[in-house]
């Protein structure tokens, strides 16, 4: 394989069926229990995504800010507590967007918009921003490039899908931040350096992904490039 492919294998992580079990899995056990579930990669992971959006200067509270792949909602649910009043979460599995849903309610927060969403799906991603509604000022990504990745990682084309999806969906300002395992900076750098530059690393802890101890995760802070026409 290439620097560019990495060294991993094609992985039920990269099914819908297998995000449709977990989290149908996850929603009963919320149903029973209380519990929301796996938080990917850790809240250390968590908090530093939602501690870089909610310390940039620049960015009001009314920013509006999508979690790509948000599973169980519970970043945004962060991002509430810090006054963020425009957030948006997709997934495409109906059981996490339910899951996310259900979680938000508890909390009594019913303001985050949560919605079924295949980012590879161009219509999906492009009644985003329909109907008079703004792009996004913040794209979040934990662990859901990753899982896109496992589909076929010997095949590039979902994850350049991915990369001209998200480039749509940001303003001309538009960050993205994006934490993976599975992927180096240097590989992140190369995948995406036709739609984003690098601005920024946050410093990564180690945690447990798939059973494998000790693995450190890549945060990395992307600044939309304004694409040449035609
Ligand atoms: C590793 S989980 C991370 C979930 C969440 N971001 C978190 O940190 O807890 C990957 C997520 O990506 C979602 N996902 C995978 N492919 C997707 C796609 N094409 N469109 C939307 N969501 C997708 C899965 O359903 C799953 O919720």
């Amino acid at each position: 394989m290439s620097e560019e492919e990495g060294d991993f294998h094609s992985s039920q992580l990269g099914s819908k069926e297998y995000w449709d079990a977990a989290y149908n899995r996850e929603l009963k056990a919320f149903t029973d229990i209380g519990d929301v579930g796996e938080i990917w990669f850790g809240e250390d992971v968590q908090n530093r995504m939602v501690r870089w959006v909610s310390q940039r200067s620049d960015l009001l509270h009314s920013a509006r800010v999508l979690d790509l792949g948000c599973g169980n909602g519970t970043m945004l649910l962060e991002l509430h507590e810090e006054d963020f009043m425009d957030l948006t979460g997709v997934d495409y599995s109906e059981a996490a967007i339910q899951l996310a849903t259900d979680v938000a309610a508890k909390a009594g927060v019913t303001d985050i918009s949560f919605e079924v969403c295949d980012i590879l799906n161009e219509e999906s991603v492009s009644n985003l921003i329909q109907e008079g509604k703004d792009k996004f000022d913040i794209c979040l990504d934990k662990g859901t490039y990753d899982a896109i990745s496992l589909h076929d990682p010997s095949d590039p084309t979902d994850r350049r899908l991915y990369a001209t999806h998200v480039h749509s969906l940001l303003t001309d300002q538009g960050r993205l931040i994006i934490t993976s395992c599975n992927w180096t900076k240097d590989q992140l750098v190369l995948h995406f350096e036709k739609e984003f530059e690098l601005v920024h690393e946050l410093p990564a802890p180690s945690f447990t992904f798939g059973g494998k101890k000790g693995q450190t995760v890549t945060t990395l802070i992307f600044r939309k490039k304004t694409l040449d026409a035609g």
